[in-house]
């Protein structure tokens, strides 16, 4: 198992030429460069100069005493797919390096990264405390499924440091956050809220999916994990879902004696393994991957770690024309009059605007939200009339996509639920694609021409009253 912190590449120190691995030290390398190359190197047996795909269960061993030092995880190499595959590790590799992190762990999907990331620290009688405004799925996990299991979840009354901290007590086990909301286009103050994490000595654990590191890198803020979907940007093709832990290295676990006895003392599922002691500071992502993945089993496919790949090597470029084109339509629809509101966080009026400004550079993101004129039934009426966008629960895609979240992502919340999410009835929510922005802006145009067209106008119009 590459469980183990590659010395050669991650951790490694200062720029320079490659060295006997192949590798170039990765801090050396700007995140464009690590997009293409982090953790590749050319196939040693076949020469083969993509990433492989390793469709196979299993890793034979050379001898009895070589499959167990692999199950002692005293050496380096691969067991079984579901723990580990040389496809994946290449992925791994490059998301640790892409977020400046020791160590990562893909797994299925985002919903698995983000629930083993928590399942990871808690127990029976710990709690976490939770932002309010949360992707779906993830305030469900957090609201519904982890109580049952005796874990209580806290939501603070807003996303403020203060109103954070007010909710930890002895018994939390982590901070959660999303460093730009889904759908609200909320920007958490990471800084501040890593601030009041470690003051009362937990872990702040940071969803990154929306801005990706190209536009933002939690861990330079104090964040000590990044949970990723890679369904979205990362892919960014709309053919593969994925997830990922990314694990900072730089939580003290063994600050307060008991507290996170699960990295501290001897694992009982692990035949007593410690993990602080055998794995230093990739302690958090190794036992993610040993008892978390390895008994439960959400793990990356093969085949779609490489499809990840491939997208991860575009996304540069990709955000770069997200953004351009995201700017293009709020600044469209701001100058619309059949458009009630408009909300992205890159608005000097938005109450986002000064942790845009600090986390985003200012340069905002690829989800609009925005209210038509007309409220709720005119909203629905222009997003039936989108003819470019996809009416789908995606985002990150390369095409243009359009949701309705009270119906779709957040239709399983009460209201009040969906108003403490950021999600108002008549809520359009666009992924601004890269596609040419004029045919983009076209399509925005027509559906809002087109939904103000009553029905009973429009059956006439295709003779519906001869019938
Ligand atoms: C911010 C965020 N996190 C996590 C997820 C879950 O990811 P996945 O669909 O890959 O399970 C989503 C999905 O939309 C999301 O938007």
């Amino acid at each position: 198992m590459d469980l183990l912190p590659e010395p050669d590449c991650v951790g490694a120190e200062g720029g320079g030429d490659r060295d006997h691995s192949g590798l170039v030290p990765f801090r050396a390398l700007k995140r464009e460069t690590i997009a293409i190359h982090g953790g590749h190197r050319i196939d040693p047996t076949t020469k083969a100069v993509a990433t492989p795909i390793y469709q196979t269960v299993g890793f034979g061993f050379d001898s009895a005493e070589h499959g167990a030092a692999l199950f002692d995880l005293t050496v380096q190499g691969h067991i079984y797919t579901r723990i580990d595959n040389p496809t994946n590790a290449v992925l791994e590799q490059r998301l640790a390096q892409l977020e400046g992190g020791v160590g990562a762990l893909t797994v299925a999907s985002g919903a698995s990264a983000i629930h083993y990331a928590v399942a990871n620290l808690v127990e029976a009688g710990t709690n976490i405390v939770s932002v309010p405004q949360l992707y779906g799925a993830t305030y469900t996990l957090f609201a519904h499924l982890l109580p049952k299991q005796g874990v209580e979840s806290r939501f603070a009354r807003s996303d403020s440091p203060s109103d954070i901290a007010a909710l930890i007590d002895g018994s939390t086990r982590a901070v959660y956050c999303e460093s730009v909301g889904n759908p609200a286009g909320n920007v958490a103050d990471i800084e501040g809220l890593a601030q009041v994490a470690h003051r009362a000595g937990v872990p702040l654990i940071v969803d990154n999916t929306v801005p990706t590191p190209m536009l933002l890198r939690p861990f330079e803020y104090g964040a000590d994990v990044v949970v990723h979907s890679m369904t979205k940007f990362m892919g960014g093709h709309g053919t593969t879902v994925g997830g990922a832990i990314v694990d900072s290295g730089n939580f003290d676990w063994e600050r307060e004696p008991g507290r996170f006895r699960m990295l501290t003392e001897p694992e009982p599922s692990y035949h007593g393994v410690i993990y602080t002691e055998q794995f230093g500071r990739a302690a958090f992502v190794a036992r993610c991957r040993t008892v978390c993945q390895r008994n439960t089993g959400s793990t990356l496919a093969p085949l779609n770690a490489f499809l990840i790949l491939q997208g991860l090597e575009t996304l540069p470029l990709r955000m770069e024309r997200h953004l351009e084109n995201a700017r293009t339509v709020v600044a469209f629809l701001r100058a619309d009059p059949r458009i009630a509101w408009v909300n992205w966080p890159g608005l000097q009026d938005s109450p986002f605007y000064p942790l845009c400004h600090k986390y985003l550079g200012g340069r905002g993101i690829s989800l609009i939200t925005f209210g038509v004129v007309g409220g709720f039934e005119a909203g629905r009426r222009t997003f039936n009339a989108l003819r470019l966008f996809t009416r789908m629960v995606n985002m990150g895609d390369a095409k243009s996509l359009v949701t309705h979240p009270a119906s779709t992502t957040h239709r399983q919340l009460t209201a009040e639920e969906r108003r403490k999410a950021g999600v108002q009835p008549e809520m359009i929510r666009l992924s601004v694609g890269l596609e040419h922005i004029d045919d983009i802006l076209a399509d925005i145009d027509q559906a809002l021409r087109a939904s103000e067209i009553r029905p009973p106008m429009r059956a006439r119009l295709h003779g519906g009253e001869a019938h």
